[in-house]
């Protein structure tokens, strides 16, 4: 199985996706200020995959300090989890990992090196977690897919935004895999083509058919009956059910809705933010060059002209027909299934 993140003991490794699809170039750093980078550049990207890496950055700390003061290596872990959690605003995943491994590295212990085997542990528990939990969305999602369907996901919710198997992309591996014939449409996702880039290597390297779209494309593709689902990931899911997700994902799930065309989420609970509002999400602003350029290779405008370039948009609760989750599926009113999710919650989430 394709790992788009590993831990190798001492280091962490992962494929620049900034690189793909010209190039597989792998990335092994045992600092992890490297990792920090990373996720900011966005060599490592997709909500579960940063939860993931900062999870690890701090695993990393750990594994290479040789204090044997533990207040000392306590302090310079929270620094570590601190640094990470100022590289990405949005994607709920960072937050949680880091406030499970926050946790760990608050606990009383007897020596450093018993704090840093319990920080490691926590690191490689959530690592595992993110492969279980998306095999599970891939099986309990891939019964909502259809022989025939086409298929259309935005972004990149694959391997690439996780460990392994990905989220959206995972349902419709588990789909495809059970023997379903089914095509997949992907969005180009200007201005970083994650759709582009990463969904169509993913899914052509798997031989799952698939056709590439501009995002402008998504009206007259659905109004001519060429979509029979849509799925896509999210960055973080909001109560009653609003679905922060990559630009773009508003303007499919408008247009899906118009259509008649039954609007998918495939989530993780991690990135359910159970106790957020609204309101309070910060929707990361990139920077214009983004946009000015085609991947700061050509600029496609004036230089210097203005720009606005939110990564991310809110889909409202109404737009979405379910939510995959890792725990099942949570149908349309979805406030109705969040709200039970909410209460079943392990006591670990609940604490302050
Ligand atoms: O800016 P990105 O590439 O990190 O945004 C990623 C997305 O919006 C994905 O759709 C989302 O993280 C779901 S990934 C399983």
């Amino acid at each position: 199985m394709f790992r788009s993140i590993e831990w190798l003991g001492d280091r962490v490794r992962w494929i620049n996706t900034l690189k793909l699809p010209w190039e597989e170039e792998f990335i092994e750093t045992t600092d992890p200020e490297r990792v920090a980078l990373a996720v900011e550049r966005m060599e490592i990207r997709g909500a579960p995959a940063i939860g993931v890496a900062a999870a690890l950055a701090v695993a990393l700390a750990a594994a290479r300090s040789t204090t044997a003061s533990l207040e000392e290596l306590r302090h310079s872990l929270l620094r570590v989890i601190e640094r990470m959690r100022r590289t990405r605003p949005t994607a709920v995943n960072l937050f949680w990992a880091l406030k499970r491994m926050e946790a760990v590295v608050s606990a009383e212990y007897r020596d450093p090196g018993e704090l840093r085997e319990a920080v490691v542990r926590e690191a490689l528990r959530v690592y595992d977690e993110d492969v279980g939990v998306n095999r599970r969305m891939a099986e309990i999602g891939s019964k909502l897919i259809d022989d025939g369907d086409t298929v259309l996901t935005h972004c990149n919710a694959g391997a690439l935004a996780t460990v392994a198997l990905g989220t959206a992309l995972g349902v419709i591996r588990a789909a495809w895999e059970s023997g379903k014939r089914i095509k997949v449409v992907a969005t180009e996702t200007r201005p970083m083509l994650q759709g582009a880039r990463l969904t169509v290597w993913e899914l052509m390297k798997e031989g799952i058919p698939v056709k590439l779209i501009a995002d402008t494309a998504v009206g007259y593709v659905m109004s001519r009956g060429l979509v029979s689902k849509v799925i896509v990931g999210a960055d973080r899911i909001v109560m009653p059910g609003y679905v922060i997700n990559k630009v773009g994902t508003y303007t499919i799930a408008v247009l899906a809705d118009r259509h008649g065309v039954p609007f998918y989420v495939a989530a993780p609970t991690s990135t359910i933010d159970f106790d957020g509002r609204v309101e309070d999400v910060v929707i990361e602003e990139r920077s214009p060059d983004e946009v000015r350029t085609v991947l700061s290779r050509l600029y496609v405008t004036v230089p210097t002209v203005e720009v606005l370039n939110p990564a991310f948009d809110v889909t409202p609760p109404g737009l979405v027909t379910a939510i995959i989750t890792e725990q099942g599926v949570v149908s349309k009113p979805v406030e109705v299934g969040l709200r039970e999710l909410r209460e079943r919650r392990p006591r670990r989430e609940l604490a302050p």
